[in-house]
């Protein structure tokens, strides 16, 4: 996991011209940072993305809304399975293709979706099941994922495989059919095929704590447990009139196992709350460093899938909403993402001085830890920050409480799962300058309560 995890950073600065410079690109392009939805995430190290379709690229009045206001977009229907692979194994790019142009010219990050999903399936794999549907999904995984290696910011991987109302379990589908560990090979599958980017799972009905994004939580726990290649999950928050009180405490237990947060495709429906609600939503992701990006579903009212909602932040005649206000004034009043897990571009020789010998006591760095916890378990995310000398490489000592253990560990490599272990940092997030921030995680067995720990620096 270690390995896979710094291919991926080390992949995505050696892709910067195609991602990083393109968001640069936007941001000089577009009006003022702060005064579009996109400048005001980027300024935050965030972006704002719509979902559309190259058939509305012809709509000056559109495209002159979607152009100014996002830095991102996700292909409304083009990149799903029916679209791209109307029969087996001969595939069509055109429409996924023709987004990621239009993004690309335009410095956008593009997140893909969906390659796995039980509905708008081509009527071939309809037909599949057992192991026929199987090969012929993962294939479908591999191809596109393959098709747009390099390309894509974040993955849907898999979307919507969890059951609605209080089983907390998975969906029935041909797919599901095909063997629990269906979502699991998808997730290999797309790993292999584009290592940079980021693996999600998707869902909606999943905006508060409750049966079904519990569920997605224990599969996730269980994949970061594993090593299953899992990076973020999507919380598609088609919202109503009113917005679980728990939504960015749901956000952060996600985020809390070790995975990225974002939020895929939202909207609201019309109504006395709908600036309320985009509010909530806006402000729950500006609070969580590790909620990376925002996705409207839609520009504008007319287009919106869900007819009569008037759920997004345009009118008609691409005339801001009153929502529009609201989304905009919290990206602005937000905060920005700490510079964490980002490995650094050119190594120089660190401010810390001979490695050899340790800064002296409190100037090496310091450790703190926040875990969460359930019955028999627990997540530790542990944030280094380094002392004023900066790091060459750091060592965090902790103490486990009897009867716990470390079963699985993220962007650092642990001696040992029990008593004392000692979590030191992997190849990319070593070299820290003074004050820098890194995080890296751990899973265990057991209590976690009252470890305390204890940071060196090399
Ligand atoms: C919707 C599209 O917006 C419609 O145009 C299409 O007819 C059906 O699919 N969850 C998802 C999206 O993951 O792919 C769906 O998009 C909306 C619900």
């Amino acid at each position: 996991m270690a390995s896979t995890r710094r291919l991926k950073l080390t992949a995505a600065v050696a892709v910067a011209g195609a991602l990083v410079a393109g968001m640069t690109v936007a941001l000089a392009t577009s009006a003022s940072a702060g005064t579009t939805l996109g400048a005001s995430a980027a300024e935050k190290g965030r972006y704002f993305g719509t979902a559309t379709d190259p058939h509305m690229f012809s709509n000056s009045g559109y495209m002159t809304v979607l152009n100014r206001e996002f830095n991102q977009l996700t292909n409304e229907n083009g990149m799903k399975w029916d679209a791209t692979e109307p029969q087996r194994n001969q595939f069509n790019w055109t429409r996924g293709d023709q987004l990621v142009a239009h993004a690309q010219s335009r410095g956008m990050l593009v997140r893909g979706h969906a390659l796995l999903w039980h509905q708008q399936q081509p009527g071939w794999a309809q037909g599949l099941s057992g192991s026929d549907l199987r090969s012929a999904a993962i294939n479908h995984v591999t191809q596109v994922a393959s098709h747009w290696r390099g390309k894509i910011h974040s993955w849907d991987v898999v979307n919507e495989a969890f059951a609605d109302g209080g089983s907390g379990g998975r969906r029935d589908s041909n797919l599901q059919r095909t063997g629990n560990d269906w979502i699991e090979a998808a997730f290999r599958a797309a790993d292999a095929a584009d290592p940079n980017a980021k693996l999600c799972y998707n869902d909606y009905n999943t905006d508060g704590i409750n049966a079904k994004s519990t569920g997605i939580y224990n599969m996730v726990r269980d994949f970061k447990a594993r090593g299953v290649p899992i990076d973020c999950v999507g919380f598609q928050s088609h919202l109503g009139t009113t917005i679980a009180g728990d939504y960015q405490a749901n956000l952060q237990r996600f985020a809390d196992l070790g995975v990225d947060v974002q939020i895929t495709e939202l909207d609201v429906q019309q109504g006395s709350n709908q600036a309320n609600i985009y509010r909530t939503v806006t402000r729950a992701c500006m609070a969580i460093s590790r909620c990376t990006g925002i996705t409207v579903w839609g520009v504008r009212d007319c287009e919106s899938w869900r007819t009569g909602a008037n759920p997004l932040l345009f009118d008609c005649n691409n005339n801001k909403k009153p929502a529009y206000d609201a989304v905009l004034a919290e990206l602005n009043a937000g905060t920005g993402v700490p510079p964490t897990s980002t490995p650094p571009v050119n190594p120089t020789t660190p401010p810390g001085g001979n490695p050899t010998t340790p800064p002296a006591g409190g100037a090496g760095c310091t450790a703190t830890v926040s875990l969460n916890q359930w019955t028999g378990g627990f997540v530790a995310n542990v944030r280094v920050t380094a002392g004023s000398g900066g790091t060459r490489g750091w060592t965090v000592a902790m103490t486990l409480p009897g009867g716990a253990s470390v079963t699985g560990t993220w962007s650092a490599t642990a001696s040992g799962s029990t008593g004392t272990v000692r979590f030191s940092n992997v190849s990319y997030n070593g070299q820290l300058a003074a004050g820098q921030v890194t995080e890296f995680g751990f899973q265990g067995s057991g209590s976690g309560s009252g470890m305390t720990p204890t940071c060196t620096a090399s």
